[in-house]
């Protein structure tokens, strides 16, 4: 049977391309019927340094943003990472099958790390195995992200077929990335070269999920652009990065193709387009941030709707990291 998993990291500044190429497609996800999992990643999140007051805030509002952007916790679960400790536990076996090579192969490792790979935590660099347990202890079958996750799913079915193989079963499925959607990478507003990204210093660069209207549109207007109209064939979009970039957020908020895009919005200037899509990004963004506000406002409310889906959760966890043990040689206790 299809279960989908997904995870975000509570590290602060959850933006448009969180939404896009996350978030939007968690909803469209949940209207299938299909069983759905989300999760708050505060151990992924730990691996740099958060002060933890931060960290309880922003795992707080990112809760608030799943269910503003339309997750319902009764039908989905929404847990916290660090309430369901099995996911910790199955890391801790995936750590001893995946192999020290391919952890440093993962570009988000090196990005990450920087030049000083010594000086990073070990918690960093095996990142990919707790996130492969992240989906592992689900089974999951499908796993909605954007792009810049794509290596780290690879990795995960590594571990998975590793695993079988090693211990001779049929156990871990192999699980299915999905990443589609006119905005699977949403660039910065100020360097189409760059991913829109929670890290990125300029404030500018990205919208936030907690921006009101003012200064959603303030960026827009403000987003980087080259001289020229807007081509009505995709073609025309070819080396020009920034410009893709704006119609591809047009077309992922206005749930079209670029295709039907370019076919309204060809021949337009930015002076011209701009506009439109600060009014678009508007009436589909500020109606969550006002919710996220409202929404945090009951803090209570939150702790429970986490406590009680990472509950839910323990259901399944618990007899597939028991079973993973038995596979693996460990005696249980009586
Ligand atoms: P994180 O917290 O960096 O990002 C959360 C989700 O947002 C997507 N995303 C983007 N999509 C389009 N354009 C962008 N500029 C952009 N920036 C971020 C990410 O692809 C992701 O889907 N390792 C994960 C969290 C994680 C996870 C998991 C995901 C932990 N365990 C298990 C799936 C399954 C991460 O750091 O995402």
């Amino acid at each position: 049977t299809p279960r989908v998993f997904s995870g975000i990291q509570p590290s602060g500044n959850l933006h448009l391309g969180n939404y896009l190429g996350a978030l939007k497609r968690f909803v469209d996800w949940q209207a299938k019927d299909i069983e759905t999992i989300y999760c708050m990643v505060d151990l992924h999140a730990i691996t740099v340094w958060q002060d933890p007051a931060d960290l309880k805030k922003s795992t707080r509002e990112l809760c608030a943003g799943f269910i503003a952007a339309g997750i319902d916790p009764e039908e989905s679960i929404l847990i916290n990472q660090s309430q369901v400790p099995e996911h910790a536990q199955l890391a801790w076996i995936f750590n001893c099958v995946a192999r020290m090579g391919w952890m440093q192969r993962m570009t988000q490792w090196k990005d990450k790390a920087g030049k000083n790979q010594q000086n990073a935590s070990l918690g960093l660099f095996a990142y990919p195995a707790l996130m492969a347990a992240d989906i592992l202890v689900y089974h999951a079958t499908h796993v909605p992200v954007g792009e810049d996750q794509k290596q780290h799913l690879e990795l995960t079915r590594d571990i998975a077929i590793k695993f079988n193989h090693d211990f001779g079963v049929d156990f871990f499925p192999e699980t299915e990335p999905v990443i589609e959607g006119a905005a699977t990478r949403v660039m910065s507003l100020r360097d189409g070269s760059k991913k829109m990204s929670k890290s990125d210093p300029s404030d500018a660069s990205r919208i936030n999920l907690t921006d009101d209207a003012d200064a959603i549109a303030k960026k827009i207007r403000k987003a980087k652009t080259d001289p020229d109209a807007l081509p009505s064939e995709v073609e025309g979009l070819e080396g020009r990065p920034e410009a893709r970039n704006l119609v591809n957020i047009y077309a992922a908020l206005n749930e079209q193709t670029v295709e039907q895009v370019l076919a309204d919005a060809g021949g337009r200037q930015f002076s011209e387009f701009k506009p439109m899509l600060a009014d678009l990004a508007v009436s589909k963004l500020a109606p969550i941030s006002t919710e996220m506000a409202r929404l945090m406002q009951n803090q209570d409310e939150i702790d429970k709707i986490l406590s009680r889906g990472s509950q839910r959760a323990r259901e399944i966890t618990a007899p597939i990291l028991r079973k993973t043990y038995d596979i693996v040689g460990m005696v249980p206790p009586v």
